[in-house]
């Protein structure tokens, strides 16, 4: 199997940024935990992130034909993308969405997700184990 991650802007910050809501941990961190999390599964994957929004479209449209599922945290792009919305569509690729804070229980504006929406799951406010918990659902869609 092999899957996809893909950070949006600003994740390369964490460590630094808000770290009352993202936590200590760097994004180095949240890379090794993936890595981690795939080898012991013997899932093949790539850990992708970008602050540019047509950069995320060209890795999702890159995606097609050879991958098996997508992990996005769009950060920002969450709520005003429909361009990933559209990337996501196009490749219908089994894609989950994952946010480290609860995007429910902050902003309004972050209470709309347009990647959500061609999304088969969403973990969010988990921290890191939201990745986690989308590898595992993918991991075990692909053996239904
Ligand atoms: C985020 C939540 C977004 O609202 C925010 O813009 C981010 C990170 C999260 O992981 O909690 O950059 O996606």
């Amino acid at each position: 199997m092999k899957l996809l991650i893909i950070n949006g802007p600003n994740l390369n910050m964490l460590g630094i940024r808000e770290p009352d809501i993202y936590g200590r941990q760097t994004y180095q961190d949240l890379v090794n935990y993936v890595n981690q999390i795939c080898a012991d599964k013997g899932i093949v994957c790539e850990v992708f992130q970008s602050n540019h929004e047509g950069d995320i479209v060209d890795k999702i449209q890159a995606a097609y034909g050879n991958t098996d599922g997508i992990v996005i945290n769009p950060a920002a792009y969450t709520h005003t993308s429909v361009a990933i919305l559209d990337a996501l569509k196009a490749v219908s690729i089994p894609a989950v969405e994952v946010h480290l804070s609860d995007v429910n229980e902050r902003e309004c504006f972050r209470h709309i997700s347009y990647a959500g929406m061609a999304c088969e799951k969403t973990y969010a406010g988990f921290g890191f184990s939201g990745y986690k918990m989308a590898i595992e659902y993918l991991e075990n869609r692909g053996k239904m």
